[in-house]
């Protein structure tokens, strides 16, 4: 598997100068299988004829191979960092626990080798994988640390879709970038003034005359794609981040922010001998995403508002088995119940008010030192997120995937009702409801992310973390789970914050007890309204040991965690 990779690495660096000036998009080669190695490393990549441009890659100078996994199986990643610099890696969208996660806090320091072992738990469709250093994001993806994930299952391999991998299945990374006139990569993603497909500027790629699946993800720091066609041909998207659709849907229009994926099927056949021209329509955009208008007025960047080609499509004969119609249904997405779910406020805003950069969720920056809130395996949550700026921001969430349950208000559209991991939440008051459910990793150390991906304002802390502690001991199905969190946990302090939400108002009271089920100490918060609730109990003077903390409302019990005082 080695030998092979390297060899398909080599060629996927050969790009070939087609007749009219375009360069055939690059396939990355795939790797597979349950151990698999990656190199991240520095070189130089020639993206425009006569320049050297200084990037970063994955087993290779620019982005990294795809992987594909099946869902089920067991996976080894060998991370080797040959970089000069720390760097994390992250893979986007998949389900895995905080420790493998790749977020801030899982460094592979300069040199050193990240070996993290963990499960497929997620449906097929795209992820990707990416840096996640805090800070240095923007820079390393910019430079060209990113590639594809492809989860393939049982329940999409028994549809008839197109999957032969780079034929009538193609990966398309689409990533805006800013080169200075060196062609070299430079760290200003407001200015910038290429577009570039799996690394080509003007990318070719030929597709047979049938049904074609592209796999589009926008790796871009910064702006919004609007995909469409210059003919405004119509196709039909049949998956988003983290699953497939109930049933394709068609469109003409696709828009596509930071982090999110969808794969389209666009129907080739007749089409042989004719060329397609694949556009982002900047002019399309709604005010205040970025790549259209500022809410203000007014553009940022030379590309701003403008529409341009971003991929030429020669179609060629049919291959020998293609795939000629699509599936009517392709899955059923079924949201988890709202009843009995908490809920958790998120509110985006800029300082001052107006600020295209400076911004913060829930008055706060980013901090690797604390944990924002703290959550338990099992438990369904209602995300409520407001954004108060003057941009659109895409809302990334580690460690699962969520549903979209509305956007200003109203039913999302048809192509965002299924698996979701990174949601655009509208500017000048936009609101998002979103719900989750954090079922198969508790962790009660490393936290998981959320942030904006759009990478200059991650890395400018527009972002926050929260702990997933592990389900309570002799807690076990839906009618047990408890209502409420503790943080930190084990605690040293003397100090437990807790987290609470309440059904419905009254009197609050919690206890502490002991391993032999004594009470050991009685908290009476009073009166309180059906709401969530932050509170601080005093635990110091305690022993050391495991305890059980109840909590009841008007005398009925709402659930038990377990606490360990160090
Ligand atoms: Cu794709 Cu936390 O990132
Ligand atoms: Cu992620
Ligand atoms: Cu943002």
């Amino acid at each position: 598997m080695k030998l092979l990779s390297k060899f398909l690495v080599c060629s996927f660096a050969a790009m070939a100068v087609s007749a009219f000036g375009q360069i055939p998009v690059p396939i990355p080669p795939v790797l597979s299988g349950p151990v698999i190695d990656l190199t991240v490393q520095a070189g130089t990549t020639v993206i425009y004829p006569g320049f050297t441009t200084n990037t970063i890659g994955y087993n290779g100078n620019f982005l990294g191979p795809t992987i594909v996994l099946d869902a089920g199986q067991q996976v080894q990643f060998n991370v080797h960092n040959q970089l000069t610099d720390t760097t994390t890696v992250h893979w986007h969208g998949l389900n895995v626990s905080p420790a493998n996660d790749g977020s801030p806090h899982v460094i592979i320091k300069a040199g050193e080798t990240w070996s993290p072992a963990f499960p497929i738990l997620d449906k097929a469709a795209t992820y990707w994988y990416h840096p996640h250093p805090h800070g240095k994001t923007m820079k390393q993806v910019l430079l060209g640390a990113a590639g594809f994930i492809i989860v393939r299952d049982a329940e999409e391999a028994a549809l008839n879709l197109p999957r032969t991998y780079g034929v009538d299945d193609v990966p398309l990374v689409f990533q805006f970038k800013t080169f200075d006139a060196q062609k070299q990569l430079v760290m200003d993603d407001e200015a910038d003034n290429a577009v570039l497909v799996n690394g080509v500027v003007d990318g070719v790629v030929s597709s047979p005359a049938q049904m074609v699946r592209y796999r589009l993800l926008n790796g871009s720091s910064h702006r919004f794609f609007n995909f469409g066609f210059a003919n405004n041909k119509a196709f039909h998207q049949i998956s988003s981040d983290a699953g497939l659709l109930n049933a394709p849907i068609s469109m003409s229009r696709l828009i596509l922010a930071p982090g999110e994926r969808a794969d389209i099927i666009v129907d080739l056949s007749g089409e042989q001998g004719n060329t397609l021209t694949l556009k982002s329509f900047g002019t399309g955009l709604p005010q205040g995403y970025p790549g259209g208008t500022m809410m203000m007025g007014g553009t940022m960047g030379p590309l701003d508002n403008t529409d341009f080609n971003v991929l030429t499509i020669n179609v060629v004969a049919a291959t020998a088995n293609p795939v000629m119609s699509m599936p009517s249904t392709l899955t059923n997405n079924v949201v988890w119940s709202q009843s009995g779910a908490a809920t958790r406020s998120l509110g985006f805003t800029a300082q001052p008010m107006m600020s295209m950069t400076n911004f913060f969720i829930n008055g706060l920056k980013y901090d690797m030192e604390t944990i924002n809130f703290t959550t338990e395996q099992g438990k369904t949550e209602i995300w409520n997120i407001t954004n108060q700026t003057m941009m659109a921001h895409p809302l990334h969430i580690h460690g699962n995937h969520f549903y979209v349950l509305s956007v200003n208000g109203a039913t999302p559209p048809p192509n965002e009702r299924g698996r979701k991991d990174v949601v655009v939440v509208p500017p000048m008051n936009g609101s998002v409801k979103l719900i989750t459910k954090y079922e198969n990793y508790g962790d009660a150390d490393m936290p998981y992310m959320y942030h904006c991906h759009i990478l200059s304002h991650e890395d400018g802390g527009m972002m926050g973390q929260f702990i997933v502690n592990p389900a309570a001991s002799g807690t076990s199905g839906v009618a047990e789970q408890p209502t409420f969190s503790v943080s930190p946990n084990p605690v040293s302090t003397g100090v437990l914050n807790v987290d609470i939400s309440l059904p419905k108002a009254g009197k609050l009271e919690f206890s502490l007890l002991d391993g032999a089920g004594r009470t050991v100490r009685s908290f009476d918060f009073g009166e309180k309204t059906a709401d969530n609730q932050a509170l601080v109990l005093n635990i110091s003077g305690l022993a050391s040991g495991i305890y059980l903390l109840e909590s009841h409302l008007s005398g009925e019990r709402l659930g038990v965690v377990k606490v360990v005082v160090q």
